[in-house]
């Protein structure tokens, strides 16, 4: 597949603000749109999209990148996903087969078989009458095990292998799958005698199974372990079904088990997502983020679900998104309560959701000021000002202390606090080479100066590596009309650089060509300044003097 064509095809018919529009909203600032970055914690717009340029920067995270970049990390696809989901908007059909590269290869591999298996462990389901029992007696509906494509995996060591070896799978792209476990006597079946859940991407592929136990043996889930197309950390279980809900609603339930996501759809809660049994990261909070403005954590109402509620919502204020928390009454879970009591119950339950400060209050065990103390702790973590502030000020309600100690106690919580996690920031323009900045800037931003910048510079004469590099790359991509494509050559670094100075030139447009005579001029008396240096370095004093003569004859020249 020729992946050149298609790309141009398919960026030519997306535009890159109205494409963005639908995640992020977007304001007209000046020759750009502006909007709250997707891709780090800010609450004051950094995240620029240029339309003449169909690129995007972040001054906050140095995120940046062309419409392909923005899908891929935004919805967490890989390059061809990405593409496949933009040509379906744009309406490009998608050539079948794979993509040139081997990686991506190998991930199409995977994903096929994963589909596959799927398909499998669903038809293997209807055959058992075991298994569907055991679906029925949990109260799933007949509709949940389709839209869930529940399957199972039936008893055996070679089953699920066997099958796809008879319709040609290799053995070792079913354990790159992470179906196969190798055995000393080879390899046999991941998942045995159990329950599927599959777990899906973003957009609706297989990328990885859970599977329960049918009795009471230990352990009651494995998971696929991770492989090139599943991250445990990025994926949250029924996202793809969720998404729409969460949307609408703004608002996301994430509860603790694959049971409970399930159950929750079915009984009319649509937005409820699950982590695969680990606690939430970052990853989850960043890919929720964009969707809803605030999340309502369910736990279970044990020890458990009370300490997993703690470090959630330490994790939630320190990426200063929004959430409250709800624990359930004892023993209880979402999967449970809802087949108990019903929908309505439920949403009562909801309601009562917690406030952090509330949370911490109502679950503290030691006294009032260790409670206060660990909040403190909490608020400290966010560095939205403004939430902070507000959760100080609720705090000094709740605990019935006086504002002003309630901030002073902070102040030093504070200080002494190391704050780490904040993003990695955004691409730091050396000063020192400022002029090569901007010259490069300006063949960005009019590739049509390229050709006269290039006559009257040596490329060797510049000192930033990054400039010089992208100089060469942007030069050379020119000769084949592809300059808009400079960002697929560039390297990560690069690629900021390009997006920053994209957005921001630097310059007033107007003044392109003044622009470009004073970085020349100022790389020339650069030049100028370093030999007569090192000429007196080496006390040449005839050559000092000639030098001296030379650079004040341009600085006059320069009328300075
Ligand atoms: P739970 O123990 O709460 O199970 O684990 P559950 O989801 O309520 O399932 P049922 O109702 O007992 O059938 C919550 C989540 O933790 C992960 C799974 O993702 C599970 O859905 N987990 C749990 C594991 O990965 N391994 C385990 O052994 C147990
Ligand atoms: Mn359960």
């Amino acid at each position: 597949m020729n992946t050149g064509g298609l790309l141009e095809e398919i960026k030519s018919r997306t535009d890159i603000v109205d494409f963005i529009s639908s995640y992020v909203q977007l304001k007209k600032s000046g020759q750009n749109w502006k909007g709250v970055c997707p891709f780090h914690a800010e609450k004051t717009p950094s995240f620029m999209v240029s339309r003449a340029k169909q690129i995007f920067h972040c001054f906050g995270c140095g995120a940046g990148g062309d419409v392909i970049s923005f899908v891929m990390r935004h919805e967490n696809l890989a390059f061809h996903e990405a593409l496949e989901l933009l040509g379906k908007k744009a309406g490009v059909a998608m050539p079948a087969g794979g993509a040139d590269k081997r990686s991506i290869q190998k991930y199409e591999k995977i994903r096929e078989l994963l589909l596959e298996a799927s398909n499998y462990y669903t038809e293997k389901l209807k055959e058992s009458k075991p298994a569907m029992a055991y679906l029925a007696r949990r109260g799933i509906t007949g509709e949940s095990v389709a839209l869930f494509r529940l399957g199972y995996a039936p008893e055996g060591w070679h089953n699920l292998i066997g099958h796809l070896r008879r319709i040609g799978c290799a053995d070792t792209v079913i354990k790159d799958a992470g179906l196969a476990v190798q055995g000393n006597k080879g390899y046999y079946d991941m998942f045995r005698h159990r329950i599927i859940f599959p777990i899906m991407s973003m957009s609706g592929g297989v990328i990885a199974f859970g599977g329960r136990a049918m009795d009471d043996s230990s352990p009651k889930y494995i998971n696929s372990p991770e492989t090139a197309v599943f991250k445990k950390s990025d994926t949250l279980f029924g996202l793809c079904h969720a998404k729409e809900a969460v949307r609408k609603e703004n608002s996301v339930i994430i509860v603790e088990g694959y049971m409970d996501v399930i159950v929750c759809h079915q009984y009319g809660f649509q937005n409820a997502v699950a982590p695969l049994g680990t606690a939430l990261t970052p990853a989850h909070i960043q890919k929720l983020r964009t969707m809803a403005g605030s999340a309502v954590l369910v736990f279970d109402g044990d020890a458990a679900g009370r300490a997993a509620a703690k470090r959630a919502l330490s994790l939630i204020c320190q990426s200063n998104y929004s959430a409250k928390v709800l624990v359930l009454p004892d023993k209880e879970d979402p999967d449970s309560y809802l087949r108990r009591h019903g929908s309505g119950p439920f949403r009562e339950l909801l309601e009562t959701a917690k406030t952090p400060v509330d949370f911490l209050f109502e679950v503290a065990s030691g006294s009032k000021v260790d409670t206060v103390r660990e909040t403190l702790a909490l608020i400290s973590g966010i560095t939205d000002v403004l939430a902070a502030d507000a959760m100080l000020v609720e705090l000094s309600q709740k605990g019935g202390i006086h504002e002003t100690a309630i901030r002073a106690e902070f102040a030093k919580i504070r200080n002494s606090a190391a704050h780490g996690g904040s993003p990695a920031g955004d691409v730091q323009l050396p000063a020192a080479y400022n002029e090569e900045y901007l010259l490069l800037s300006a063949v960005i931003a009019f590739p049509e100066k390229m050709d006269s910048v290039l006559s009257r510079i040596d490329l060797n004469d510049l000192r930033d590596k990054s400039v010089v590099s992208l100089f060469k790359k942007l030069a050379s991509l020119r000769k084949t009309a592809e300059a808009g494509r400079v960002l697929d050559v560039a390297d990560a670094e690069e690629a900021k650089i390009l997006t920053r100075l994209s957005v921001a030139p630097g310059f007033d447009p107007e003044q392109v060509d003044q622009n470009i005579e004073d970085c020349l001029r100022r790389m020339e008396k650069r030049k100028l300044d370093e030999k007569l240096r090192s000429a007196q370095t080496s006390g040449d004093l005839k050559l000092i003097n000639s030098l001296l003569l030379e650079k004040k004859r341009f600085s006059q020249g320069m009328g300075t």
